[in-house]
This record gives C-alpha cells, structure tokens and sequence, in this order.
C-alpha cells in the first residue's frame, strides 16, 4: 500500500495535488490510502521519552488513525504546503511522532520508499526547502528517497499554487514535476515488485 499523508490543514491546493499523485500510482495498479492532517489532533512531541520507555506515545490522539497505516505502507508520499520556506509545523509534528514508532520497532521506515510535494503560494517561495526536509526525513529513518530527477522535477513535486486551487491547478510545471517524480517512485516500487 502507497501511503499519501498531506501536511495541510485545509482541502485545498495541497490536498488536490496528493490525490492526483495517488490516482496515477492507483492508475498503475498500486493501492493508496489517504490521510490528512485537516481537522485532526496531532500535537506536537513532548520529548517526554514515554515512548522509550513504554514502546509507544503518551499522547493518543489521532496519530494513534496513522501509526498503523505508516506500519503498513510501502510506499509514503509526504506532500506539505509551504510556511515560512519550509514544511508545515502540521507535517514536522507528524514526523516527530514518529519517534514512537522508532522507540517500538527502530527500522520502522527502513527499506520504505519516499517521494516529497510541496505547494507553495509563491513561484519560489521555500519549495526546495521543503522537498529536502521530507527527504532528510526518509534519509534519517533508513527510508529511500526518490528524486524525479533533472529536466523537470529535480528533487521531488514542486508547485506555485499563487494561494489558490485555481492557481495550482494551472501550474503545468508542477503537474510534470508530479508526473516525473511518481514515473520514478512507481519505477522503483515496480522493480522491487512491491504492489500490495
Ligand atoms: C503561515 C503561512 C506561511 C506561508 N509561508 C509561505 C512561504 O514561505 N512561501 C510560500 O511560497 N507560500 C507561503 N504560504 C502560502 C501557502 O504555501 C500556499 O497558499 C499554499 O498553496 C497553501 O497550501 P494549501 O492550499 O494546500 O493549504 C504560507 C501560508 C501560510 C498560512
């Protein structure tokens, strides 16, 4: 299962460009599964260290819906909207709640493949940033990170969104950003012959 976990607390630009990754990969016959950080509660660590002790976080909120699907994916797709040139404190609070998965099973992401998005208002507002973040992420828990690769994505998906749906919509070198970087993530997951 190909996990998209969408960094943005609203169903707008960076919502839409998740669901587009995730039904070209279903188009390839992969199965996706969604989650977003809107109208959840996902507070941020608390470096209490419960987790080191207990096997698992002191806090049950909702990271308790995505602890098991990020057990179970093989692939993850983190897409996140720009703020401040860099990703959303929704996704970096995401990501730190991790650690109690780390603290139950130290490999948890090892040997996963990762792709990144990023949506911002501005056409160079903080994207690459965010792209590497996602990536420092994956590279930290032992994850693959998987680029699109040069003449036309780079690093990962980068869209100008110009703070609308409309806009991101438009961005047409977004969508081939999109298109090349899940032909690689899809590639790779192909290769490996991880389809369920
Ligand atoms: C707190 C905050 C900070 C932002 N900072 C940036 C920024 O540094 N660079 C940028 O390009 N856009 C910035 N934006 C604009 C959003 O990235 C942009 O509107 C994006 O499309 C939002 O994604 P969404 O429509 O999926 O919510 C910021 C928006 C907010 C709310």
């Amino acid at each position: 299962m190909i996990l998209g976990i969408c960094g943005s607390p609203r169903k707008q630009a960076t919502d839409y460009v998740l669901h587009e990754a995730l039904k070209m990969l279903e188009d390839k016959g992969f199965e996706t599964e969604f989650f977003g950080v809107r109208g959840k509660n996902i507070s941020p660590c608390r470096h209490c260290d419960y987790c080191l002790r207990e096997k698992e976080c002191i806090m049950k909120d909702d990271m308790y819906e995505l602890y098991p699907l990020i057990k179970e994916a093989r692939g993850i797709i983190m897409a996140t909207p720009v703020y401040n040139g860099g990703l959303s404190a929704q996704l970096k609070a995401v990501m730190d709640r991790c650690r109690a998965l780390g603290a139950a099973e130290y490999d948890f992401l090892r040997y996963k493949v990762g792709m990144a998005v990023a949506v911002g208002g501005d056409r160079i507002g903080g994207q690459e940033l965010a792209v590497q973040q996602i990536i420092t992420f994956y590279i930290l828990e032992g994850a693959v990170p998987i680029s699109g690769g040069a003449f036309g994505a780079n690093l990962g998906a980068n869209f100008w969104s110009q703070d609308t749906l409309k806009g991101v919509k438009e961005d047409k070198e977004g969508f081939r950003s999109l298109r090349k970087t899940v032909k690689k993530f899809a590639a790779f997951l192909e290769k490996f012959e991880v389809k369920e």
